[in-house]
């Protein structure tokens, strides 16, 4: 297939946060069968009270307009991935209200993680958002990048110190979802048998 459509999500949106760094640098590691977007959740409007109708029943709710150039770059996109640390053992609130505020954006899409923080490494948010975007028909690859504890890994300059483990990680990662997308594009625009 030609060039894939990838948008790269900052889940967190707190003061001082260190989610740009981590996705930085995984935009840095996909390679020329991609088209990197990179998407900050802090830049939308993102509202907990959600639309009256699920945008399952309802795919074009009206949404704030702050909210608009996220919900355009979401349905662009052919994959994603989805960078995240654990807040309490989970992923953060914003993401939850940018995945729930969509849904044909994220249907029948590969998605894969990059998750950072202390000891769980974003591995507690990312089992999370494996269940959660399950019930958006999307489809969610195997392999991952964790990052724990990486304040020890990352240097002042956010570089990281020893990169050829965390390389080969997203090369795995990128591989996965190569592959997921282009099957999952074939199958959409294939004609259907009877
Ligand atoms: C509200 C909150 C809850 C956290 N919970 C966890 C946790 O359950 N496990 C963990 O390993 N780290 C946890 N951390 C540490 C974060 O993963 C770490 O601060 C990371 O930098 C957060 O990502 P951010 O800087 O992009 O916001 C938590 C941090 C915050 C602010």
């Amino acid at each position: 297939m030609s060039t894939i459509t990838l948008a790269i999500i900052i889940g967190s949106v707190r003061e001082g946060r260190f989610g740009p760094v981590v996705a930085n640098w995984f935009a840095d590691q996909v390679d020329d069968r991609f088209e990197v977007d990179l998407i900050d959740l802090a830049d939308a409007d993102l509202p907990h009270a959600l639309p009256a109708t699920s945008p399952m029943f309802e795919p074009d709710p009206v949404r704030p307009a702050g909210m608009r150039d996220l919900s355009a770059r979401l349905a662009a996109a052919d994959a994603f991935v989805i960078v995240t640390p654990d807040y309490n053992r989970s992923y953060p609130s914003a993401l939850k209200a940018a995945i729930d505020w969509h849904y044909t954006q994220w249907e029948t899409k590969a998605i894969g993680f990059v998750g950072y923080s202390g000891a769980s490494g974003g591995l507690l948010a990312i089992e999370h958002l494996r269940q959660v975007f399950t019930e958006l028909n999307a489809h969610t690859v195997r392999d991952y990048v964790s990052f724990p504890r990486y304040y020890l890994l990352f240097d002042e300059d956010g570089r990281l110190r020893d990169p050829e483990e965390p390389a080969a990680a997203a090369t795995a990662l990128l591989d996965q979802l190569h592959w997921w997308t282009s099957a999952l594009v074939a199958a959409k625009t294939a004609p259907v048998v009877a």
